[in-house]
């Protein structure tokens, strides 16, 4: 496969207290495979605390797999250096947290220009700028004076403006009203049309109904369900993805900081498959195993398939 990223049997495991000695692992990542093609938008779908982050964080390098391998151009990004970090950027849920109040909105995109040593640096600035619909007198601004949407497009030309390969954007429209989010999804449309792929991580699935090309479907770690965007939601096989399509809303991420990590922890099993307590399908082999299916492209870790 010509990827541009490969994640091949990706786990990770953290630490958790169990009591006042005892401490355990909780896997966060089971054994994950995707690929990222050039060019391509993967919607990364799930509902809370079904790894979608940690998968991010992977691919950013702010954490290491405990077991599995992260190939960008079929070579391991761990062992490559900085050059890394231009080809794969990311923008986050809330630009409010994420952009630095006390900087000038040039000196904000400006700064990976400088940390890379890239010249003709106002130039460049000038010209994401207006990539992302913003006008030049907003280079003055401070965070702080912009509105959500803006604040958002300055991430996103920060993002952009060492030309990268691939973005990770974790839930990037989550923040924002109805209609803003319309026009920052059109955004993201335009600069994959330039060449830039997408991980485009979100809990709501009509995001990526209007967005995705592929859409992988994770929960309690586990991949799902991956597939075309059309396959996968006019054609749902797991019953989970049926599950997230049958309307129940997906509650948002400011809602269920109050949740903790333990809680969500004893809802899933860390053998078999992790939504077997809440399938409606079940079958005996669930709590034991899962079997993959995989059928030009479209891959279901389902023992249904
Ligand atoms: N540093 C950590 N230590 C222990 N557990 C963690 C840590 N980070 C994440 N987890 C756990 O890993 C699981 C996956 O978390 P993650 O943040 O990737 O989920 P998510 O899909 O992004 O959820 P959300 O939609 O709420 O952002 C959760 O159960 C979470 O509690
Ligand atoms: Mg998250």
């Amino acid at each position: 496969m010509s990827g541009l990223l490969e994640i091949d049997q990706v786990s990770k495991a953290y630490p958790v207290r169990k009591g006042l000695f005892r401490r355990e692992h909780f896997y966060a990542l089971r054994g994950v495979s995707l690929s990222v093609d050039r060019s391509e938008i993967l919607g990364v779908v799930g509902e809370s605390g079904s790894g979608k982050t940690t998968l991010g964080k992977l691919v950013l390098r702010l954490e290491r797999p405990t077991s599995g391998r992260i190939l960008f151009e079929g070579r391991e990004v761990f062992s490559m250096g900085k050059e890394y970090t231009r080809k794969v950027s990311v923008v986050f849920q809330d630009p409010r947290n994420s952009l630095n109040p006390r900087m000038k909105v040039k000196e904000i995109v400006e700064e990976p220009l400088v940390v890379h040593k890239v010249g003709e640096r106002r130039k460049k600035v000038r010209e994401v700028i207006e990539k992302v619909k913003l006008e030049e007198s907003f280079l003055e601004r401070r965070p702080d004076d912009l509105s959500g949407g803006q604040r958002q497009r300055v991430a996103i030309a920060r993002a952009i403006v060492l030309d990268p390969d691939l973005i990770v954007a974790d839930e990037p429209t989550a923040s924002l009203d109805v209609s803003v989010q319309a026009e920052i999804l059109k955004l993201f449309e335009e600069l994959k049309k330039e060449g830039i792929a997408f991980i485009f991580i979100t809990h709501d699935i009509r995001v990526v109904e209007r967005i995705a090309d592929r859409v992988a479907v994770l929960y309690g770690g586990m991949l799902m369900e991956l597939g075309s965007r059309e396959e996968v939601l006019r054609n749902p096989m797991h019953p989970y993805t049926r599950f997230l399509l049958s309307n129940v809303p997906v509650k948002h991420p400011r809602e269920r900081r109050a949740e903790s990590y333990a809680e969500i922890e004893y809802e899933i099993p860390q053998k078999g498959c992790p939504f077997a307590p809440r399938c409606p399908d079940y079958i005996q082999e669930c709590s034991e195993r899962v079997r993959r299916f995989e059928l030009n492209g479209r891959i279901v870790n389902c023992n249904l398939h």
